[in-house]
């Protein structure tokens, strides 16, 4: 194909030779592209099963879509304050309050278009250029990406399966140095699956550096009830959204919530970089906050069925994780005994039984060797996705 060219002012340039180094830096999200390569084959007929995407199943639910349509027949299409509607920032901490029982001033949300969003803007309110933020490896394929972004440094702490990929204070306390400004954590967490208990999250909070929580994962928890990281510090900032909890993956709404010395700061980088999340979106966010914990309950019970037989057949083939994950909808298939190329054997997968799954590697040297499963599908496409994996392995065992 022929390389295209681009025009500046009078001058021809190419666009590798324009592209700065912390954009070349970024590395591709392949979970995105092995989504993108399995919607191509299946568009030419190929049955494709996704176990590829953290993506829950079935539809937004019913009074979210109806909060969204009223909103728009109402004309609430404007722009709203940067910071998000004062409704919604009330509902949210209402929320955190009514959940965790922690008091959140409504002034110290933010509401931006997704979890992903709000990242940028805590990464870059919180680090300085050469800072340090430590993560456990393996880590949710984005965070590295946005902390070498903003110039300062991800320093990733391998966590092992046989402990349950867990992230304790004591491995925190070996890695620090003057540098070192936080911890991101994530619980429930993508792509383990693993969640940290109250004991282990107070530990990490009196470390006393600031805590990036990214709890987008709560109400995925199969083993207790989730504890935010409010309960243990106001040192935090607390990243959330809607994706996936409440089924609203592509509306494109999150929150974080931040210590109140930060959030004008935030609120600069908001105006200037997103100007607001969607007007009528954040009345589908009151919506989803509203909806019943029994409602929640019902809708993530098939999940840990899911969960359950998933982990059942991952042992049957040979491949499961040392440890049941309690959390969010994935696990991480050890195949370590089939490769150290987690990308190749993926592809291959994709391209011999149509079934989609995640490169280990995209979470990190920490998941090489692995493959990440989704469970967020039906349970019929995870057993068909089951059988046709049951078949490839047993080939590579001849
Ligand atoms: C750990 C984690 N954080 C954040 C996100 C992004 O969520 P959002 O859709 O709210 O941007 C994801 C998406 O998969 C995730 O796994």
């Amino acid at each position: 194909m022929e390389e295209q060219k681009m025009t500046a002012g009078d001058r021809t340039v190419y666009p590798n030779e324009t592209m700065p180094e912390r954009v070349r830096r970024v590395k591709p999200f392949l979970a995105m592209e092995i989504l993108e390569k399995a919607k191509q084959m299946e568009s030419k007929g190929v049955s494709i099963i996704h176990l590829e995407v953290g993506e829950p199943d079935g539809d937004t639910p019913y009074a979210i879509k109806e909060a969204v349509i009223e909103a728009i027949r109402d004309n609430d299409t404007a722009y709203t304050h940067s910071l998000g509607k004062p409704a919604l920032r009330r509902e949210i901490s209402l929320y955190y309050k009514n959940t965790y029982g922690v008091s959140i001033d409504p002034s110290q949300v933010v509401v931006t278009s997704g979890t992903s969003p709000a990242m940028l803007l805590a990464f870059s309110a919180l680090l300085e250029r050469g800072d340090k933020m430590i993560m456990p490896d393996p880590y949710y394929a984005c965070y590295p990406n946005f902390v070498n972004f903003i110039g300062a440094e991800p320093l990733p702490v391998r966590v092992c399966e046989e402990d349950g990929f867990k992230l304790l204070a004591d491995d925190v306390r070996k890695k620090l140095d003057p540098r070192v400004k936080g911890v991101l954590i994530n619980s429930p967490a993508n792509p383990t699956g693993t969640v940290l208990d109250e004991n282990e999250l107070r530990e990490l909070a009196d470390l006393g550096l600031y805590i990036v929580s990214d709890e987008v994962y709560h109400g995925l928890n199969y083993k207790g009830r989730d504890h935010s990281i409010l309960e243990f510090t106001d040192r935090a900032v607390v990243l959330n959204g809607f994706s996936k909890r409440n089924i609203m993956t592509g509306w494109r709404l999150g929150y974080l919530i931040a210590p109140s010395f930060m959030v004008r700061e935030m609120q600069k980088l908001q105006q200037n970089m997103f100007i607001c999340a969607c007007s009528f979106v954040q009345d589908a966010g009151i919506a989803a906050l509203r909806e019943s914990p029994e409602v929640l309950a019902e809708r993530f019970s098939d999940y840990d069925q899911r969960r359950l037989y998933l982990y059942e057949a991952l042992q049957q083939i040979g491949i499961a994780p040392a440890k049941l994950p309690d959390g969010a909808f994935y696990m991480l298939a050890n195949v370590k005994k089939y490769t150290d190329d987690s990308l190749s054997l993926a592809q291959r997968i994709l391209e011999e039984t149509g079934v989609a799954v995640t490169p280990g590697i995209d979470f990190g040297p920490g998941a090489e060797g692995y493959i990440r499963i989704s469970y967020a599908c039906s349970m019929e496409n995870l057993k068909e996705g089951i059988g046709r994996l049951k078949k490839f392995f047993a080939a590579l065992d001849k």
